[in-house]
């Protein structure tokens, strides 16, 4: 029996903030590209919490990771792109601090007046952040008197700014967090039927878990990108110069032939675009998988494994989509997944992003207003897919109680 994930979990409503400091700890992981944000789909998700709070009184210190520095002051990883981009979206000024819980934040978090955004430097500049560290939990908690988790995209990590904070000050859910676990939880326990997976991206190791747990619910699992590679060897398929995990292509069997014997439909490429090398402009070429050539590496799914797909789609209650079908930045290999996200944007079916690559595609080809819900979380829905406890939402369930 799995608990419903917002079971015990204080919501922002709940939490009293006129006059407070409030510590928001948001996603605002974004991909940047010659130092500004490539995507903003974080930073936006993040807004209507924090015009929630601000609009109720509060002052904000928002702090949040980006990449995975190699250690303080590391190039490339300062969060000043985003400071820049918050203050535009949300259109008030937003100060980054020099340092992450240290002089120059404390000195300006004291003196911060309701109304006012403090923004933190990258959380993970400090060693302690991905330990875990209660040092640090304890540096961050006394930057503010409330705590407000809103970084869906990061609840599946027990670091300290997100399992430490919560056990130290009063917290909530933020309004994104709130809204992914609905939707999520909503997937995970009782989806429309019928369910259609689509997963696809670079690699099955880091989904065999969920896929495990995805074939215990879903009526039908259509797999395209690199990671369908193991599956064709699995089927003992030829798979030429294709990228491939061969050591999982074992598991990856039993668990389609289980899946297949339970009456699961499993859609796997019955058609390739493929190429002689991995390059934006090597030539395109569509061929069966029977005929796979040797000399030859697959980039993207084929036209017809691609209308198999959109007519699942079509006719689904539910879909949830994770990774893209190719190597959708490339145009000759990016019809699979443009394909697969206009049939969920024509499709009657509740419809679900996730993953930063699949999100991003949407957002590119401007489709991302026709899904129902596009997650800012990869790692995390998947993991949240898969029935694991989120060490972001259990540290919630048992954040003392204002006095
Ligand atoms: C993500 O991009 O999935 C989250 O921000 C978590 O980042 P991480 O995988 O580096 O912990």
């Amino acid at each position: 029996m799995t608990v419903p994930l917002l079971a015990g979990v204080p919501l922002l409503e709940d939490l009293e903030v006129a006059g407070r400091t409030v510590l928001v700890r948001a996603d605002l992981n974004v991909p940047l590209r010659d130092g500004e944000v490539a995507d903003d789909l974080r930073i936006s998700a993040s807004l209507p919490t924090l015009r929630a709070l601000l609009e109720r009184g509060a002052a904000l210190v928002v702090c949040s990771h980006l990449g995975r520095p190699s250690g303080p002051g590391d190039p490339g990883t300062s969060l000043r792109p985003v400071a820049d981009r918050l203050a535009v979206l949300l259109g008030r000024p937003v100060v980054l601090a020099a340092d992450v819980a240290g002089d120059d934040a404390r000195a300006r978090a004291a003196a911060l007046a309701p109304g006012e955004v403090l923004l933190l430097e990258n959380l993970r500049w400090e060693p302690g952040e991905t330990a875990g560290a209660a040092e640090l939990a304890a540096r961050l908690a006394s930057l503010a008197d409330r705590y407000v988790d809103d970084a869906f995209g990061a609840a599946h990590r027990a670091h300290a700014s997100i399992a430490g904070v919560p056990a130290l000050l009063p917290g909530a859910a933020g309004l994104l967090l709130a809204r992914e676990l609905e939707v999520l939880g909503g997937l995970r326990d009782a989806p429309a039927r019928p369910y259609v997976a689509v997963l696809g991206g670079a690699k099955v190791s880091d989904k065999l878990a969920v896929l495990e747990r995805l074939l215990e619910r879903v009526d039908v699992l259509a797999v395209g990108g690199a990671m369908a590679t193991t599956f064709q060897l699995a089927e003992g398929r030829p798979i030429g110069l294709s990228r491939v995990e061969a050591d999982r292509a074992e598991s990856v069997g039993r668990l389609v032939a289980a899946a297949r014997a339970r009456g699961i439909e499993i859609l796997l490429p019955v058609d390739l675009v493929v190429a002689a090398t991995f390059e934006r402009d090597a030539e395109p070429l569509v061929v069966d998988v029977a005929d796979m050539p040797a000399d030859r590496m697959s980039l993207d799914i084929g036209p017809r494994t691609a209308a198999r797909i959109a007519e699942a789609i079509a006719s689904a209650g539910a879909v949830f989509w994770n990774g893209p079908m190719g190597v959708s930045e490339w145009p000759s290999f990016a019809s699979g997944t443009r394909t697969v996200a206009e049939a969920m944007a024509a499709s009657p079916a509740f419809t679900v992003v996730g993953g930063g690559d699949s999100a991003a595609a949407v957002r590119a080809m401007g489709l991302d207003d026709r899904m129902d819900h596009i997650s800012t979380g990869g790692g995390a829905s998947l993991e949240l897919l898969e029935g694991r406890a989120l060490p972001g939402v259990e540290a919630l369930r048992t954040t003392p109680r204002p006095s």
